[in-house]
Parts: structure tokens; sequence; C-alpha cells
């Protein structure tokens, strides 16, 4: 199954637009539109409830399920723009959501966190008005998903100056198009 996480909120999001074309070439997918899904920060009551749930080995509860829909999928793409030198918060909402020891990695007696990720690739897909800065960005999903997850690989298809006067924003998200319709090609496709 690939997993398809968008967190674009603009209703005509380029970043989304990317994405999509990506997916199409993919194969089929199941897509979690952040804005309608009920993800939220934690607080002390759902955390509370979810380190009962977690010490009970109770990992088949509700509460749970984006935790165990990441876990499982075979590959999975995040669609996210660039903001404030980061990403919209829904998606670290989503992460705190996700980030369930048990589920998606376990801690080694050293500390380190072992990944329990099924997904051999983590594709992301942004785009930033001015200059992208992966820093706080795909640096960050990118060291998650590796180092925490367990995710083989994870690659970046950007389109970047799309808000600066005169340049051709249409140009430069054709051609991150074009380059994200080849990546596709290049996957195994999970259908
Ligand atoms: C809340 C917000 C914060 C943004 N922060 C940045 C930023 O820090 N750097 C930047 O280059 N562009 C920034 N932008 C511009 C977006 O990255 C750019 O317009 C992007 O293409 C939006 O993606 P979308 O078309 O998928 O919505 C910001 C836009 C918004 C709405």
């Amino acid at each position: 199954m690939i997993l398809y996480i968008n967190s674009c909120v603009r209703r005509d999001s380029r970043t989304n637009r990317i994405a999509k074309a990506l997916l199409d070439k993919m194969g089929a997918y199941t897509e979690l539109f952040l804005p309608t899904e009920d993800i939220h920060p934690l607080t002390a009551e759902t955390l509370t409830k979810r380190d009962a749930l977690l010490a009970a080995g109770q990992l088949d509860d509700p509460m749970l399920r984006y935790a165990r829909q990441f876990a499982q999928a075979d590959k999975i793409v995040v669609a996210a723009p660039f903001w404030d030198g980061s990403f919209p918060s829904l998606l670290k909402a989503y992460i705190e959501n996700i980030y369930a020891v048990g589920i998606v990695t376990v801690y080694g007696a050293d500390g380190v966190p072992q990944g329990l990720c099924k997904a051999d690739e983590l594709i992301y897909v942004t785009t930033a008005g001015g200059q992208f800065i992966p820093d706080f960005s795909y640096a960050y999903i990118k060291a998650l998903a590796e180092s925490c997850f367990g995710i083989k690989q994870t690659r970046l298809i950007k389109a970047e100056m799309l808000d600066i006067i005169g340049t051709d924003a249409e140009k430069i998200v054709a051609q991150a198009i074009k380059e994200a319709e080849t990546i596709a090609l290049q996957e195994v496709r999970y259908e």
C-alpha cells in the first residue's frame, strides 16, 4: 500500500499537484488529507491515554490507527509546502500521533531507536516561495524516517522560487512534475 500524507492546506496547492502527478504514475494509493483527519496535537489527556495503551500492549486501539497505517505502508509520499522555514504544523501533529513506541519504532538498551516500519522509501514533495532550505523540513523528515522508523531511503522532489516576482512559477512546477513522473517510473509499483 502506498500512503499519501497530504499536509497541503491551500485549495490550489502546487505541492499537492506535483505529488499527485507522482502518485498517478506509482499506482493505487491511500490518501490522508490531514486538514480533514482527526489529527490534533497531543494533550495531557491524550498522551496519558496513549501511554497506557502502549504500556498494556493494546496496539489495536483506534487511537493508534494512524501509527499502524504508517508502519504498514510499503511506500510513503509526504506533500508539505515550505512554511516558516519548515512545514505546516499539521504535519508535526501527525508525526506526534504516529510516533508510537512499539509500533513505528522501539528503543534498544543503548537508547538508539530501531525502526519497525515496512516502507522501503519515503518521498518528500515540497514547494517554496523563495529558496528551499531543507534543515528543518526535509532533513528532519529524512532523519526521522531513516534513523527512527527504519525506512531505507528518502528522496526529495522540490519546486522553489515560486513566489518571486519575475519567475515563471508554472514552468518551474511543470519541470518538477516531469521530474516526479520520472522518479515514479524508476520505482517498484505497489498495487
Ligand atoms: C504560512 C506560510 C508560510 C510560508 N513560509 C515560507 C518560507 O518560510 N519561505 C519561503 O520561501 N516561502 C514561504 N511561503 C511560501 C510557500 O512556500 C509557497 O507559496 C509554496 O509554493 C506554497 O505551496 P502550495 O502552493 O502547495 O500551497 C509560505 C507560505 C505560507 C502560506
